[in-house]
Formats: C-alpha cells, sequence, structure tokens
C-alpha cells in the first residue's frame, strides 16, 4: 500500500451560475472540489490550509477511521476548526475499503460548495466483482443558492424560520439549462456505443433527496457507500444527502444525445420542490443538433419507487465479500427522531423549530468532544442519552401533549467490541419527514425497516441477518422505522445525524463514545501535534 500525499487550499472564489455572481468558499479554486484518488489500505494525507475568512473542518464521509478518530471532522465533535490562517493535516488508513465515498465541509452549511469525491480503488491486481468497466466517470448532484448561504442560515437561526431551499440542484456542478439565463449548457456525458461505464454517483447536495434516470437507459447497481452490492437492474436510482451509488451503464443504444435528470423526491406535504437538474448524455458520432431523448421525471413523492430501489439493495455477501452481520446483541438502542418546537422569546413566531433524537435536542459543545474525553476534561458533555424514548406514544399519531424537546450535550457509552442494534423510529408528529441518518465511523447493516410503529416482539422476526446492505447513511422512511445493526469496535467519538442539513443545524444528532478496548490495538492513539484548538 502507498501513502498519497494531498493538499487542499480553503479559499474564496467567485463563481458565476443561473445569471448571478457571488463569493463561495473553494477548495483549490474548484467547485465541486477536487476528487482524492486512493487505493484499499493506502493511507491519505491530506493538508488543509484555510485561507478564508471563517472556521472550516473537513470530514471523509464514511471512512472508517479506524482508530484514527482525530481525522474524522465534524466541528466540536472531534475536533476544533480549523481558524483562518491555520492549517490543520488529516491522516488516515482506507482500512479494508474500496468504493466510492467523498469529502466535505462539516461546519454549518460550508459544504454547500466544499465537497468533492473520494474513489478507492481495489489492491493492486485485484479486481472489481462485476463486469470490469472501459471507463470511470463522477457524477456530484448537489445544490445551489443565489445568495450567500451562510448568512441565510445565520438569518434562519435568529427568526426561528426555516432557512430557504436552493435556488436550483446541480449535476457536476452544472444545473442545465434555466430559463432566462444564458449558460454554457451544463455537464454532458460523453460515451462511446458499445463501451461499459462505471458511474459514480454521490449526492452531495445539503437537503434533497433525488431521482437520478438517464433517457433510455438502464443501471446496473453494483455498490453503495463503498460496500459492493448484489447487482441489479433499474431505471431510476434514489440517492439521499450523504449517500453514494456505483452503477454500472452500457452504451447500448441509438447514437444520439440523452436527457440526464436529477429531480427531488419530497415526501413532506409541502409546496414543490425546486427544478429538476438536467445534463446530457451524448453518443461520440451524434450528428450536430440531435433530436435530445428525454425521460419522464418521476413524482416527486413516489415512495413507490423510493423503496423498490432501497427494498432491492443487498450486500454482496460473496466468500471475498462477506456480510459480518452481528448475530448476537448487547446493546438494545431504540430512538425517535422529528421535529419539535422550543419557546424563544426573540424568534419571529415566539417558537423556534428544533430537531431531536429521543427527544433531546443537541446543543454543539465549546470544546471538541473527542478532546474532552480523551483529556477528561469535566463539563462539556454528559453520558445520560438516552437509550429509549423518555416516554411512549403513537410515533405516527397524534402529537402528545409535550412536543418540547430538552436541550442537552449528552452522549451515549457503547463498550468496546460490543454488537449493538439501534432502531430508529421517526415520529411523524408534526413535519413527517424521511431522513438520512448518517453515523460516523462505522458501517451498519440494515437489518430491517418498516412503516408505522416498530413492534418490538413482531418485527424482529423479519430482520435480514444474511445479507443486509452495508452504508453509512441509511434512510428511515416518514412514519416509519429502520433496523441497524454494528460492532462498535473503533474506540473513539462517532457523530449521529441526519444528512439533511437544516435537521442538524436544528438538533437531530447525537454522539457515541465507544470506550477503549483492552489489548494492543484497542485503544485511540494521542492526538496529533497539529490538532486545532479552540
Ligand atoms: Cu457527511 Cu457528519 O457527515
Amino acid at each position: 500500500s502507498l501513502v498519497r500525499h494531498y493538499s487542499f487550499l480553503v479559499v474564496l472564489k467567485n463563481e458565476t451560475k443561473i445569471c448571478g455572481s457571488k463569493f463561495i468558499t473553494t477548495v483549490n479554486r474548484k467547485f465541486p472540489g477536487p476528487t482524492l484518488y486512493a487505493r484499499e489500505d493506502d493511507t491519505v494525507i491530506v493538508r488543509v490550509t484555510n485561507r478564508a475568512n471563517h472556521n472550516l473542518t473537513i470530514h471523509w464521509h464514511g471512512v472508517r477511521q479506524l482508530r484514527s478518530g482525530w481525522a474524522d471532522g465534524p466541528a466540536y465533535i472531534t475536533q476544533c476548526p480549523i481558524q483562518p490562517g491555520q492549517n490543520y493535516v488529516y491522516n488516515f488508513t482506507l482500512h479494508g475499503q474500496r468504493g466510492t465515498l467523498f469529502w466535505h465541509a462539516h461546519i454549518s452549511w460550508i459544504r454547500a460548495t466544499v465537497h468533492g469525491a473520494i474513489v478507492i480503488l481495489p489492491k493492486l491486481g485485484v479486481p472489481y466483482p462485476f463486469t470490469n468497466p472501459d471507463k470511470e466517470k463522477i457524477i456530484i448532484l448537489g445544490e445551489w443558492w443565489k445568495g450567500d448561504v451562510e448568512d441565510m442560515v445565520q438569518k434562519s437561526l435568529v427568526s426561528g424560520l426555516p432557512p430557504t431551499v436552493s435556488d436550483v440542484h446541480t449535476i457536476n456542478g452544472h444545473p442545465g439549462p434555466v430559463h432566462g439565463c444564458a449558460t454554457n449548457g451544463g455537464f454532458t456525458l460523453h460515451v462511446e456505443s458499445g463501451k461499459t461505464y462505471l458511474l459514480r454517483i454521490i449526492n452531495a447536495a445539503l437537503n434533497e433527496d433525488f431521482f437520478f434516470k438517464i433517457a433510455g437507459h438502464r443501471f446496473s447497481i453494483v455498490e453503495v457507500d463503498a460496500s459492493y452490492t448484489k447487482p441489479f437492474e433499474t431505471e431510476t436510482i434514489f440517492i439521499s444527502p450523504g449517500q453514494t451509488t456505483n452503477a454500472l451503464l452500457t452504451a447500448d443504444k441509438p447514437v444520439g444525445k440523452y436527457l440526464i435528470t436529477a429531480s427531488p423526491f419530497m415526501d413532506a406535504p409541502v409546496p414543490i420542490d425546486n427544478l429538476t437538474a438536467t445534463a446530457f448524455l451524448r453518443y461520440k458520432g451524434t450528428p450536430k443538433n440531435p433530436t435530445i431523448v428525454l425521460t419522464q421525471v418521476p413524482a416527486q413523492n413516489s415512495t413507490l419507487l423510493t423503496d423498490r430501489f432501497i427494498d432491492s439493495l443487498r450486500s454482496l455477501n460473496s466468500e471475498e465479500y462477506p456480510a459480518k452481520v452481528p448475530q448476537f446483541i448487547d446493546h438494545t438502542l431504540f430512538f425517535t427522531i422529528g421535529v419539535g418546537i422550543n419557546p424563544c422569546e426573540t424568534c419571529v413566531n415566539g417558537v423556534r423549530i428544533v430537531a431531536a433524537v429521543n427527544n433531546v435536542t443537541f446543543l454543539m459543545p465549546e470544546i471538541a468532544l473527542l478532546q474532552s474525553h480523551y483529556y477528561k476534561i469535566r463539563g462539556v458533555f454528559t453520558e445520560d442519552f438516552p437509550g429509549n424514548p423518555p416516554f411512549v406514544f403513537d410515533y405516527t399519531g397524534k402529537p402528545p401533549a409535550n412536543i418540547q424537546t430538552t436541550n442537552g450535550t449528552k452522549v451515549y457509552r457503547l463498550r468496546y467490541n460490543s454488537n449493538v442494534q439501534l432502531v430508529i423510529q421517526d415520529t411523524a408528529v408534526i413535519a413527517p419527514e424521511s431522513h438520512p441518518i448518517h453515523l460516523h465511523g462505522f458501517n451498519v447493516f440494515v437489518v430491517g425497516k418498516g412503516s408505522g410503529n416498530f413492534d418490538p416482539i413482531e418485527d424482529p422476526k423479519g430482520f435480514n441477518l444474511v445479507d443486509p446492505v452495508e452504508r453509512n447513511t441509511f434512510g428511515v422512511p416518514n412514519g416509519g422505522w429502520t433496523a441497524i445493526r454494528f460492532k462498535a469496535d473503533n474506540p473513539g467519538v462517532w457523530f449521529l445525524h441526519c444528512h439533511l442539513e437544516v435537521h442538524t443545524t436544528w438538533g437531530l444528532k447525537m454522539a457515541f463514545l465507544v470506550e477503549n478496548g483492552e489489548g494492543p490495538n484497542e485503544s485511540l492513539p494521542p492526538p496529533p501535534r497539529d490538532l486545532p484548538r479552540c
């Protein structure tokens, strides 16, 4: 294995899109940012220099960070921010991981423009467990606001009102033709007849689940979140913020130009969301001004399509790539997630929208949790995060009398190497919506999912403990539940949160503290010398 060195220079840059210019934060003046390439088991060293005018951290989303929690990146969870003018070297090894992941800023909403792909190839000489593609292409889905994103977030925190939704969605940075704006035509995926392409698709949007389609073509899904899957064919890819999907595409249709769409999925009863991002697939040899082959955009609320996609996902579970699903459980946890309201005298309506896990709205600490844990600094967090909801109610029914949440910086302690089963129930009480939940530091097996209230006696009988999909970001359905299992083999402090940034902001987040083990290589090493200070 090799050591790969990268330099990330974080700078502001003027960028023009949809008839307007603004300054955005970028890495190396690129939007989307540079791709990080490595092979399984390589060590990656990224020197991040902050030349922007605000604090910053970078998170390597989906990288296991086995005993390298100091490099994980979420601000105030594993590190204090890199301040303007400072730098920090992220140093981690890609233990037993290969596939597509991504990196993004992990402080406030800076990740709107600070993100890029991580491509981890198999070890040298090891083939993919699927048809070897002729070429590989990266597709990053995102969002763009006309105004300054940080401004908008700060205003919403003061008013207590929801932040404004983005103005357009993007495919590799381009929205495609926008009514009334001269554009450069958007992104084009160039293909040659007869060739097979591996598309590495990343949803880097802040708040939008997407349906992804290419007119006339089907995909074979071979990997999600850097875990191989049993291949299956689909016309429509469903991908939530924080998720990655590798899909094989064969250019076997008549030479021509085909529409690519990334359209929003939204099952909450809210007004129609913003635009479908478009791009084109173009065969080599397509004549000038061809007729574009169009595709039908899925209905925005099509849970039929989301369920069909999610339910088709299975771990490859082959001899080389077995699914190591924990069969016996040490910690059984049940978390409710949802949105509530807290009184707020200064807010527009006298209340502030908040979100919570087991009724706890997580308050960000002022010193990073991992440092506080390592150096035993008292008073930063408490260890009383509830393993069950404070009271039992009909999670999908009428609001209980008390929809207020309590505030706290609480963590849940897990024994080293214990097996954890966590069922997350969406309460669908005041803001019914599905949630892509992301766990740092682990891959999890999604052993079950259902609608309505979770039944702790009946539902576990249907869990898939053989070949459930393995991922780092999993959906909890609107008014339903999802069950995951993982082995707590990574000592440190690990963030769990909704990857819809608006819900994270409102407090839909918590952290696990995983104890050190007793053996050699079972504890968290000391922090690097350049770890930023608060
Ligand atoms: Cu991709 Cu905690 O984030």
